[in-house]
């Protein structure tokens, strides 16, 4: 950590604690506080941590009011534009971005992982047909530490990076995987001549008894949707991931964990619920019922694909998934999507709206990416698996990071506690 020499002053009951401040590159300064509960024997309370820095980070940056969000550095806007999928993995793991060599080295390695062991084919079929695909990966993630022993030594630098290889290469397998098992179609297996997100589409799409061409607009899009959901910073599902890893749990255990937490529709499950939402509307003359029941404080209905706990002003992900939304439809020649005309109505609507305006609530990119991968042919239980296997890389580098820093300790949050002061036991008879 950086050298400081400016503190901020706290005052408890007639004592004073001075308290070091750190700036970082950007963003709002840092109150160090490690120290308070040595010193003062206070805890601070921050449940849903809506003022804590939990960690040291060099890889992603959020500016909320402004709508910015940077990838080591890289506004988001200008890789959608100018990158791709794997080159921005390359760049979340590594810090910078590499050279044609590297990245032929690079994409290389991740071609060549890509093939799960066979005995997988049998793990999944334990689970039932109609298993949501995110209970399936969440239980196969898991079960890839029982696979590759080779890669779970965490203090070795080479197991890491194996590891990371690994995922970032057998995610989108295992995400088709379950896709096709929920169907009852057979596995496709991975076609390593074609790009990343082109295998993917075609491990969903393909069956054996057919030719399947990978239109390579679908593949742009899906490779964009993959590039904006690449990282972000100390999000719910990244924080479980670094909470989980912090007691020296393998990485596939960790990044299952992360899966687990994606799944929740106040996190990556709002893609699946968004389009849900969308369709139950139905129509344009609808949307005023449902703005009413989202501005009903007895009514537990959101919008989903509104809202952010860090964008306050828009989602730049949100910006540029629209503009494929509008691309994607028009390649596949869909000019009457109601879905979309009620989301763009939605939209319209609830930003005059005083209730979103005032409480700062923008599409964000769950709004418009179900619209796309709906139009792709996804069902909706595949929206929140394709969202897993893009953050997975962000998972793995946040959990790379942590694992090489030296001062890396166990995460163990304390509680204002507000059970029961000691008190003796009372036998039963006596109760
Ligand atoms: N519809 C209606 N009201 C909302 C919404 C919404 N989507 N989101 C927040 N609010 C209201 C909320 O009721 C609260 O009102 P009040 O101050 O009167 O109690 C206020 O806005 C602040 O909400 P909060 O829940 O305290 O804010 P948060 O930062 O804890 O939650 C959120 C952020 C994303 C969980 C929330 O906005 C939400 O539930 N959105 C819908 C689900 C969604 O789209 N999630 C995807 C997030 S982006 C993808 C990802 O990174 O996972």
């Amino acid at each position: 950590m950086a050298e400081t020499n400016r503190t901020a002053t706290l005052n408890i009951d007639g004592k004073s604690y001075d308290l070091p401040i750190f700036s970082p590159t950007v963003g709002p300064d840092v109150i160090d506080i490690r120290k308070l509960y040595s010193d003062a024997d206070v805890f601070t309370y921050d449940p849903g941590f809506t003022s804590t820095a939990a960690c040291e980070s060099a890889i992603t940056f959020i500016d909320g009011d402004k709508g910015q969000l940077l990838y080591r550095g890289y506004p988001i806007e200008q890789l959608a534009e100018k990158s791709h999928f794997l080159e921005v993995c390359y760049l979340l793991l590594n810090g910078s971005l590499p050279t044609a060599a590297q990245m032929d080295n690079f994409e290389g390695r991740v071609t060549r992982h890509t093939m799960v062991h066979e005995q997988m084919h049998y793990f999944f079929r334990g689970f039932r047909r109609d298993s949501h695909p995110m209970a399936t990966m969440v239980g196969v993630v898991g079960a890839m530490s029982a696979f590759y022993h080779d890669s779970l030594d965490i203090n070795d630098p080479w197991q890491r990076e194996v590891a990371a290889i690994r995922m970032i290469a057998k995610l989108p397998t295992i995400a088709a995987m379950a896709y096709k098992y929920s169907i009852g179609q057979p596995f496709v297996y991975p076609q390593n001549d074609l790009d990343y997100a082109s295998n993917f589409l075609r491990m969903c799409f393909a069956v054996p008894a057919e030719d399947y061409k990978v239109s390579p607009v679908l593949a742009k899009a899906m490779d964009r949707i993959m590039m904006l959901h690449a990282d972000h910073e100390q999000n719910a599902s990244t924080s479980t991931v670094r909470l989980a890893g912090s007691s020296g749990a393998n990485p596939f255990a960790c990044v299952a964990a992360g899966i687990a937490c994606l799944w929740g529709p106040a996190h990556g499950g709002a893609n699946q619920a968004c389009l849900e939402m969308l369709r139950e509307i139905g129509t344009v003359e609808r949307i005023p019922e449902y703005i009413a029941r989202a501005k009903d404080k007895n009514d537990p209905f959101r919008l989903m694909g509104f809202g952010h706990r860090v964008y306050k002003n828009f989602d730049p992900r949100a910006k540029v998934m629209k503009e494929s939304a509008d691309e994607v439809l028009d390649l596949l020649g869909i000019h009457d999507n109601e879905t979309l005309r009620v989301a763009k109505e939605l939209e319209r609507i609830a930003l005059e709206d005083d209730y979103f305006v005032s409480k700062k609530l923008y599409p964000n990119v769950d709004f418009y990416s179900g619209i796309i991968l709906e139009a792709m042919g996804f069902p909706t239980a595949m929206f929140t698996p394709i969202f897993a296997l893009s953050r997975t890389v962000g998972w793995i580098s946040q959990w790379k990071e942590m694992i090489g820093d030296p001062a890396l300790k166990i995460g163990r949050p304390r509680q204002l506690y507000i059970g029961e002061a000691a008190r003796d036991y009372t036998p039963v008879e006596s109760r």
